[in-house]
């Protein structure tokens, strides 16, 4: 088992199996309902697998109040996003506290159980100022905290019934799977690198740039809801694993896929992401340029900068900062304004927009961009979405 305590001190576990399971299912049968969205889906698998430990439920007020105004849990842990279950008044008013609730996909399958602790409501606009820092409904984090349901539901879930992924199976791990992983390689010091993108030449400086110093790579991607303009995870991790199997080293790399929905909410995400890759095991976790941000509602460090709020011994894992970086022609490699002394003109700098555009084109970004391999399964994968 990997070194690392998890966060708030032990892995939860909220997974049902066996007769215990069958005895959950067959109850739930006749329990009141509710249909989970899709990032909520998301939530309940990251709190059962105990990727969001010390979480053992959706957030009850005290809970979701204290983390809202100081960034931790009422009991003083460390915790930066509510991790919340809204539905509407019509839904929440058939529910009453102490009740048992069956949670279902959109399809109605039974996914999981809540022990219905708390019902209650709260205030969006207090919420998107403090996690998001906006509350601009442009910001997509801040769009679905507007469009979803006005009452909150707490308590304690089991998950009884997993999405099976189309593909990709063995890159879906739990983080009791990823420490045992990280312990048999014996890796005790782990980089995590969290990712919504394709994996371009200055992701590929830092993360091994951040292997230069420790045992092991984790390149988490995240694939559960994103924005609708974030390239797909399908297509995404067929270019991770184009990318890993041909430049990176097998025995100091592992991927796996993180199944969380993405917030956009950069310096509180942040946090947020490296709480979790505690979970997974990581002993480091990297934090580049406008972490988890999006258009421009964050400075380029702020994710970096809120670490300072917090001791390194409450994080309980260590960030790494990386400068925003690119390739210098005069230097002839990936650099950042801490390593390179040349000018701006000499720098390859491509914007998000304009490389999409390129793929889109099926135009090859140069190589000093992103790998060649990486660019053909990113034009491919965009012409197949366009066609279906
Ligand atoms: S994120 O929204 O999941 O953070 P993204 O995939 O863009 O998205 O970034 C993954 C990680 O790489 C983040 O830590 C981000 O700060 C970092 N990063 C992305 N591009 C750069 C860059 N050019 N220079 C430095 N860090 C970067």
């Amino acid at each position: 088992m990997s070194n690392i305590k998890p966060h708030g001190g032990h892995l939860v576990n909220k997974i049902l199996t066996g007769v215990e399971r069958e005895a959950a299912l067959a109850k739930a049968a006749n329990l009141p309902k509710v249909a989970l969205r899709p990032w909520q889906v998301s939530d309940l698998e990251c709190i059962a697998s105990g990727a969001f430990s010390p979480i053992e439920g959706f957030l009850t007020q005290e809970d979701y109040l204290s983390v809202v105004n100081n960034m931790r849990l009422a009991n003083g842990i460390i915790w930066s996003i509510p991790i919340t279950l809204a539905v509407t008044e019509d839904e929440a008013a058939v529910l009453a506290v102490g009740d048992e609730v069956a949670l279902t996909g959109e399809d109605r399958t039974i996914l999981g159980l809540l022990k219905l602790a708390d019902k209650y409501t709260y205030d969006k606009n207090l919420e998107a100022e403090k996690v998001y820092r906006t509350i601009d409904t442009s910001h997509p984090g801040v769009e679905r905290l507007f469009q979803q349901g006005n009452i909150l539901l707490g308590g304690e879930v089991f998950l009884l019934n997993r999405i099976e992924p189309a593909q990709f199976k063995e890159f879906h791990l739990d983080p009791v799977d990823t420490r045992k992983l990280f312990a048999e390689k014996g890796w005790n010091r782990v980089v995590g690198f969290q990712t919504r993108n394709p994996i371009h030449r200055a992701h590929e400086y830092i993360q091994k740039t951040a292997l230069e110093i420790v045992d092991g790579l984790f390149v988490n991607p995240l694939v559960g809801a994103t924005k609708g303009d974030d390239i797909s995870a399908e297509v995404r991790m067929k270019s991770y694993t184009v990318l890993l199997d041909n430049y990176y080293p097998k025995n100091r790399t592992q991927l796996a896929v993180f199944p969380a929905a993405m917030r956009y909410a950069g310096p509180r995400e942040a946090i947020f992401h490296a709480l979790v890759r505690k979970n997974y095991g990581c002993t480091h976790f990297i934090v580049g340029r406008d972490h988890a941000g999006v258009g421009n509602y964050y400075g380029t460090y702020d994710a970096q900068l809120i670490f300072d709020n917090f001791t390194a011994e409450e994080l309980g894992i260590t960030p790494l900062f990386f400068e925003h970086t690119f390739y210098c022609k005069a230097c002839g490699n990936m650099a950042s304004a801490k390593t390179c002394p040349h000018g701006s003109e000499h720098r390859l700098t491509l914007s998000g927009t304009k490389v999409r555009a390129m793929l889109n084109n099926g135009e090859v970004p140069p190589p000093e961009f992103t790998r060649k391999e990486v660019a053909q399964v990113l034009i491919e994968g965009l012409k197949e979405e366009k066609a279906s």
